[in-house]
């Protein structure tokens, strides 16, 4: 074992280094590290139905768990005692308790828009992760089908609650005049549509739209047709292309990219085929990471490592994948770059929308 933080580690160094200093960054750098293995622990209770079984059941022994789960007994207890040292579940007399807003968090994924869980999928390949590395040496990233099927489910499942919850009830209202044109009857384009979730939503909650998905990573095309076939739907198809290789038929009604042009490494040829796609009076919804575009101003915000963390293995890989690419990055599409793209592709109205989501903005995009 490494030694503890509070033990001094630098005494036996030649070095004239403030021990306080030095312990105080230890500290720091191991907590990162506790980070790391209590996500596994989530993770696990996500997988082994820890959360769920706990969820609204009160304060239950580790023996109580244990039969509810039908886990053994002994790895549930010294589960559940980090799950109580990471502040996730409460201690109280040899109980332990998953309360409700810990549950919303980590339990109840079909219906509480604040559900994490999916984010926590066990780590990243060890093989993913040298090919990570070594895009630092050759300059050329990882694309997102390179990253493999496990990180196109979940991806699909952390972006899962905005998709399936808030997309009809709160984003939809909010634009002008597209819920009316949708239920209609809409020809309606989801660009970069990953697994699918989004547009499978979509279409089924208005039956009378003609719904194509454009993905080009055939494991997350793979994801949302078997996502679509499972829930019967027969107004979304899924093809395997970028958004670059949209046909220009200038008569798409609504087209949507979600959490998508950052990780582009064109998203400006993007912008020009989807500025010959759609309708005169088309409306065409981005939603991209809150950033403002200055590391300095960005610094306040408690996540900001994380998600750097998720530009250099995952965004900022697929944007550098090909040999000119513009490499944005997860924050690199904050509204004053979004504006630019948009109006250097032809198109003149850009509204900026908040709808109460922490980590994202939304632009409304039209022709004029
Ligand atoms: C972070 S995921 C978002 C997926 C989905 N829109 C969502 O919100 O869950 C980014 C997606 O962009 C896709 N992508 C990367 N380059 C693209 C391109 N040139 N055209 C369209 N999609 C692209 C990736 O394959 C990946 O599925």
């Amino acid at each position: 074992m490494r030694p503890m933080p509070d033990q001094p580690l630098t005494e036996t160094t030649a070095r004239t280094v403030d021990p306080d200093a030095v312990r105080k960054f230890g500290l720091r750098v191991w907590t990162y590290k506790m980070g790391e293995q209590v996500s596994l622990m989530i993770h696990l209770g996500d997988r082994l139905g820890l959360y769920s079984t706990m969820a609204g059941a009160g304060p239950m022994t580790s023996d109580a768990v244990a039969d509810a789960t039908g886990l053994h007994e002994r790895f549930v207890r010294e589960w559940l005692y980090g799950q109580a040292a990471a502040g996730l579940l409460d201690h109280v007399d040899g109980t332990f308790e998953l309360t409700d807003v810990g549950a919303e968090v980590l339990a109840h994924e079909a219906d509480s828009l604040a559900f994490a869980v999916g984010a926590f999928r066990g780590g990243t390949e060890p093989a993913v992760v040298d090919q990570i590395a070594e895009a630092f040496r050759t300059g050329i990233g990882v694309t997102y089908e390179q990253q493999g099927p496990a990180a196109a489910a979940g991806l699909a499942r952390m972006t899962g609650p905005w998709s399936r919850l808030a997309l009809t009830s709160v984003i939809l209202p909010g634009l002008d005049g597209v819920v009316a044109k949708l239920e209609a009857g809409a020809s309606v384009v989801d660009v970069g549509c990953g697994g699918g979730v989004m547009l499978t939503t979509l279409a089924e909650a208005f039956p009378n739209a003609t719904c194509v998905g454009y993905d080009p990573s055939a494991a997350a095309v793979a994801l949302a047709r078997e996502r679509a076939a499972t829930m019967g739907l027969t107004n979304v198809s899924f093809v395997e292309a970028g958004g670059e290789d949209l046909e220009p038929t200038g008569d798409v009604d609504f087209i949507l990219t979600f959490d998508c042009l950052h990780d582009m490494a064109h998203p400006d040829r993007t912008a020009t085929a989807i500025r010959r796609a759609i309708a005169p009076h088309g409306t065409w919804l981005i939603k991209d990471i809150r950033s403002s575009g200055d590391f300095e101003t960005d610094n306040g915000h408690p996540l900001l490592a994380l998600y750097y963390g998720f530009s250099v293995t995952s965004c900022l890989q697929s944007a550098m994948s090909e040999p000119d690419g513009m490499g944005l990055g997860t924050l690199g599409l904050h509204p004053a770059r979004a504006e630019a793209l948009v109006r250097d592709a032809g198109f003149e109205s850009f509204v900026t929308h908040d709808f109460d989501d922490a980590a994202n903005l939304y632009y409304e995009v039209r022709v004029n």
